[in-house]
């Protein structure tokens, strides 16, 4: 597997050397494999979109290294065209659509990629059918009239239009309703299913990429505190433990075979297969549970 993402040594400083200088993230080491989903967790201004800003360059690194499918942020000339390979949807980006209609909408960055009118329709429809939205009934709409969760999806559609190698989501189940965040979940999981795209999905809620993510990264006032993969996670019941955090019931099950020194299926994902994996430790006589 090729690496992706390369962060070395990162540190980024909003405003340096004024009055309001704030250190957003320090010393951060993250690598990700092509075709990899890293959930990004954190609290309230630890820094999480501040690293989604790093990764498409929109903003670089004041220490330390950014490279992001081959192209080192720090290098002026190169970053400006990274946003072709980096997608990056914002938290809230149902509130930054300004086109008039949905078409326009989806059509901006395809068009900005300088592709033909004919390519640019053909990005349009199928973003727009891969979150969940049947083209030929929406593209004359005005965005501003559809829901929020609908606008969202847009959006999204939007950034995909682009076929980003790195998608990066900050926050995109944040303010949804079930039905929202499940539709939310399945765009995800199908992208993921192409095994070459890779996707970073930031949540201050752990519950919503756990069962999504191959590794997480968990960052504290703009430290790294835990970056591995989801089952190495577990074990750590110190962080588990400092940062809350709520598991998912299957995870629960597994969290709690570890506990007891019982080391449970890597790939159990649901709850029927902690059922099943109960039944296979129990029938294989690994002792009182
Ligand atoms: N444009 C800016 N200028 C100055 N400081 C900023 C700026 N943007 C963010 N910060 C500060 O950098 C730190 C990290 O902010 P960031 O927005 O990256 O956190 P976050 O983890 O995304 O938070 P949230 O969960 O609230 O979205 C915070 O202390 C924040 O106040
Ligand atoms: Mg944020």
């Amino acid at each position: 597997m090729s690496k992706i993402i390369d962060i070395k040594d990162l540190s980024y400083v909003y405003l340096p050397g004024s009055p309001y200088e704030q250190q957003a993230l320090k010393n951060i080491n993250i690598s990700l494999n092509q075709g990899e989903l890293l959930g990004l967790f954190g609290g309230n201004g630890s820094g999480k979109s501040t690293l989604a800003k790093l990764l498409n360059g929109l903003i670089y690194p004041t220490g330390g290294q950014v490279t992001v499918c081959g192209i080192d942020t720090n290098i002026k000339e190169l970053r400006h065209d990274l946003w072709k390979k980096v997608g990056l949807v914002f938290q809230y980006p149902e509130q930054q659509i300004f086109e008039s209609n949905v078409y326009d909408e989806v059509a901006y960055g395809p068009r900005n990629l300088g592709l033909s009118e004919s390519e640019v329709k053909t990005r349009v429809f199928e973003a727009l059918d891969r979150v969940g939205i049947f083209p030929d009934s929406m593209v004359n709409l005005s965005p501003v009239k559809l829901s929020g969760g609908v606008r969202r999806r847009i959006a999204i559609a939007g950034i995909l239009a682009l076929e980003p190698e790195v998608l990066v989501l900050d926050e995109p189940m944040a303010g949804l309703d079930p039905l929202g965040q499940n539709l939310m979940l399945e765009i995800i999981k199908a992208r993921q299913e192409k095994k070459t795209q890779t996707t970073i999905i930031i949540s201050h809620n752990l519950k919503d990429i756990l069962a999504l993510a191959d590794k997480i990264a968990i960052l504290e006032r703009g430290a790294l505190v835990f970056h591995g993969e989801v089952q190495e996670l577990l074990s750590k019941i110190d962080i588990l433990s400092q940062f809350r955090l709520e598991l998912p019931d299957y995870l629960q099950v597994a969290y709690a075979l570890n506990a007891r020194g019982i080391k449970p299926n890597n790939d159990i994902k649901n709850i029927n297969e902690a059922g099943l994996e109960l039944i296979r430790i129990i029938s294989g006589g690994k002792g009182k549970l």
